[in-house]
């Protein structure tokens, strides 16, 4: 193992990730950070890469929303900001909670989804490696708006950060930008800190300040630069979607790196988290989200939705909704139906086009290929489900279950008015209302009997007879 190999020692870090803030320009009655991309809240990311880092200590500071912010940091140490006086007071709040133990501390902001736990590491190392004050993230943008402007000394050391409301118009032509990351010698910061005011134009404590409260003592501030996307912060709705397709880029990128392919990257929507095998094919406009995972060498799309899902290996899924679904392997789903919660089909079994299923669980080998509604039902291994058949499962107050048993063949449009048993081997006439059990090798036909009229068409141009013309009302 060379020395850059070795895990490094991070246990006196505190990392300190601020969360305070109402986040007014999103408009919202969310917390900020609490806003989802791609299936987790934004500071579900900033956490996940600090504790990559294994800090000593990991406070978040909450403020805003606090209850709600700090359910979703389970494991991590709350603060609360009471009221938001700024990013340095947020700083001031928690330090004030911090044991004696660390003598680094990291800042970072809790609305930042896309800093990197590797340039986290860097922004430590610089700082420990030229024994400075602070090394801070920057990242060079192309349109700079919103963020604080870095303002660098004649050897490249970072003399100031000013924020856009406070900077001369030359500064705000700077397009090398504050990430508002920084790693601190502890008492270096402790002493900035106590000499922060409010004196600028939003009347805030600024974080900030401190790179020129430093520079002013003689201590150097190194800048580390990063990714630009890295710096893309979260203030108001149309970050929102910037940082979404960053993130689903990363996520599709990591699935084809693994062996996935997605023929249209932009038009894969995957959450965080989904697992997919390889040689699967994502088709354009699909939508896999919570906790699914897919198996290998599936189709899957174009068009379909599927959530909270376990699909097996070799299965098609066609412009189709999944929602808390087992498919095991080599099943066909679609094109055009929905599986709706607690559905399990079984292996090379086939849900066809116009299906509905709730709660029903199908063997293994069952074909139910058209217009059908299966709802609380047990269907059993190499069962047929005739066009257009439904489960009739609710009778206005319950819901009961029906059974189709092995091999059982359904005539097209049988109504199964539930609670009702088809047993093994047993048929239905095609539409038939089946509201009695029919027993195994059984044929259950309810129907009344045909009549044809002859000559009718006949008869009714020359205007004899009296018979209806079927279907009519009158
Ligand atoms: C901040 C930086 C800016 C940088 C940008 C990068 C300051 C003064 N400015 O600006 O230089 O370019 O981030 O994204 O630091 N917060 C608290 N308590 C407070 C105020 C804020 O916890 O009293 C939290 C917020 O919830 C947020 C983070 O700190 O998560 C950053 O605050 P925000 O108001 O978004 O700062 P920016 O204006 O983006
Ligand atoms: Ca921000």
């Amino acid at each position: 193992m060379s020395d850059s190999d070795k895990p490094r020692d991070n246990s006196k870090v505190a990392a300190i990730v601020l969360a305070a803030g109402k986040g007014k320009r999103m408009k919202s009655d969310i917390p900020k950070v609490l806003h989802e991309v791609c299936g987790r809240p934004i500071i579900w990311y900033v956490l996940d890469e600090v504790k990559r880092l294994e800090p000593g200590e990991v406070l978040l500071v909450v403020g805003h929303g606090s209850d709600a912010v700090s359910e979703e940091a389970p494991g991590v140490r709350c603060v609360t900001q009471s009221e938001q006086k700024g990013t340095g007071h947020a700083v001031m709040v928690a330090m004030e909670e911090l044991g004696p133990e660390f003598d680094e501390i990291m800042v970072l902001p809790g609305d930042s989804p896309l800093v990197r736990s590797s340039t986290l590491e860097s922004l430590l190392q610089a700082r420990r490696k030229d024994g400075v004050g602070a090394s801070v993230l920057t990242v060079e943008m192309d349109d700079p708006t919103g963020y604080g402007r870095i303002v660098r000394d004649d050897r490249g050391m970072v003399k100031r950060v000013i924020e856009e409301a406070d900077a001369s118009e030359d500064e705000r032509g700077v397009t090398e930008v504050n990430a508002s990351t920084y790693a601190f010698n502890r008492s270096l910061l402790e002493s900035a800190l106590s000499n922060l005011t409010d004196h600028n134009a939003q009347g805030e404590y600024y974080l900030t300040d401190i790179v020129e409260a430093m520079v002013s003592c003689g201590e150097g501030v190194i800048p580390v630069h990063g990714l630009a996307e890295e710096a893309l912060g979260v203030n108001d709705r149309r970050q929102i979607a910037v940082v979404g397709e960053a993130i689903r880029r990363r996520i599709n990128e990591a699935l084809m790196m693994s062996g996935v392919t997605i023929v249209d990257p932009k038009n894969a929507y995957i959450d965080y988290g989904v697992e997919v095998g390889r040689d699967t094919v994502i088709m354009p406009m699909v939508f896999i989200t919570g906790a699914t995972k897919i198996g290998q060498g599936c189709m899957i799309g174009p068009c379909s939705a599927i959530n909270e899902s376990a699909i097996g290996d070799r299965c098609v899924v066609e412009c189709s909704w999944l929602d808390g679904c087992e498919i095991s392997r080599e099943v066909n789903v679609g094109p055009f139906s929905r599986l709706r919660p607690g559905c399990k089909v079984g292996a090379g079994s086939k849900v066809g086009s116009f299906v509905e299923m709730k709660k029903a669980v199908v063997g293994t080998g069952s074909k139910i290929p058209h217009l059908s509604y299966m709802g609380d039902a047990v269907i059993g291994d190499g069962v047929n489900v005739g066009a257009g058949s439904i489960t009739c499962n609710y009778d206005g107050e319950e819901k009961h279950s029906t059974e189709i048993d092995d091999r059982a063949f359904l005539g097209s449009d049988t109504m199964l008015i539930a609670p009702v048993r088809i047993g093994k081997d047993a048929a239905t006439g095609a539409g038939s209302s089946i509201y009695q059990d029919v027993p195994d090798g059984n044929l259950g036909i309810e129907r009344h009997l045909q009549k044809n009229i002859p000559d009718w068409r006949e008869r009714k141009k020359s205007g004899q007879g009296k018979e209806k013309e079927p279907g009519s009302n009158d």
